[in-house]
């Protein structure tokens, strides 16, 4: 089939796109010299984008201290730059394609629940090793596998056997997507992050989550890597993905102890143990991001 599937993606016109205002705020937050009112008078530009970042600066994510934060220029202050830029771009990118609907309607639940979970999980390895990636590592986990909602919507049935054919195979959905669609999910995801202008982390953690020695970016995406399996040994998983594995051979675990970070000081067996109730911070995370009317859409 070749690259036929990645070909006709890219002539897609009707592919989803980002609100203006996060595409808006994504390029003004690479200007070093930006203020702090710039970045949230463009965020005020779209009302209820405002107000879901305010909703999640206040939720027990990200809240800091006991007082309410009562707007964004407070947020940003409180939080720093990046983190506000990082939860605009995650609420932007679940309202452009959390509402997105699918045949599977279950399939697509587990799918954002394994991708919250891998950014939540993700996280906690962030502070684990005190590598300060300010967020970036959770939406880098949010977003690792967009490329399956496209492959899902476009292509349903050629992506639902590639489901069956992992299932039945205990192989990667990489590996199943690769035999029957002539491309994977990475390169669907990839193609989308660079065509949204998402940062250059993002679309490279889109591409190399399942191979990070590969990226170019290799701290973060080794992190996403690690947690997307950890998500997946929690039964967080969205296809026949859920293979054992021993962690400490992979190569996300491999660069990362390369790198000098103390991966020793992770006692796998109590970590695993302590991300055993993901589940539930999950659900509250999609509580906190999605209206009602969403969350019977698409997420829970
Ligand atoms: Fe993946
Ligand atoms: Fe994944």
């Amino acid at each position: 089939m070749d690259r036929l599937i990645l070909q006709t993606v890219k002539h897609l016109e009707d592919l989803p796109t980002l609100p203006s205002v996060a595409v808006e705020v994504m390029s003004l937050s690479r200007s070093p010299d930006v203020s702090i009112k710039t970045i949230s008078e463009c965020i005020h530009k779209d009302p209820p984008l405002a107000a879901k970042v305010l909703k999640l600066a206040n939720s027990a994510f990200y809240r800091r201290g006991a007082h309410e934060i009562e707007t964004l220029h407070r947020a940003i202050l409180l939080m720093g730059l990046n983190e506000v830029v990082n939860i605009t771009t995650s609420v932007s990118v679940l309202s452009s394609l959390g509402s997105r609907k699918s045949q599977e309607q279950n399939i697509r639940k587990k799918f954002w629940q394994h991708c919250i979970a891998t950014g939540l999980i993700a996280r906690r390895i962030d502070t684990r090793l005190h590598m300060s990636l300010q967020g970036r590592e959770f939406v880098g986990g949010l977003l690792h596998d967009i490329g399956k909602i496209i492959l899902d919507e476009y292509f349903h049935d050629q992506f639902m056997q590639a489901h069956a054919l992992s299932i039945e195979r205990q192989c990667s959905m990489f590996e199943a997507e690769q035999e029957i669609l002539g491309t994977t999910h990475m390169e669907i995801g990839h193609f989308l992050a660079q065509k949204w202008g998402l940062p250059p982390y993002i679309a490279d953690i889109i591409l190399n989550h399942h191979h990070p020695r590969d990226a170019r970016f290799k701290d973060i995406t080794s992190v996403v890597s690690i947690a997307n399996l950890l998500a997946k040994a929690s039964e967080l998983s969205c296809g026949g993905d859920s293979m054992s594995f021993v962690l400490k051979d992979q190569q996300g675990w491999q660069i990362l102890k390369k790198m000098g970070h103390p991966m020793d000081s992770i006692d796998l067996e109590r970590f695993s143990f302590e991300i055993g109730d993901i589940g539930e911070e999950v659900k509250e995370y999609i509580t906190t991001v999605s209206d009602q009317e969403d969350r019977e859409r698409a997420y829970a």
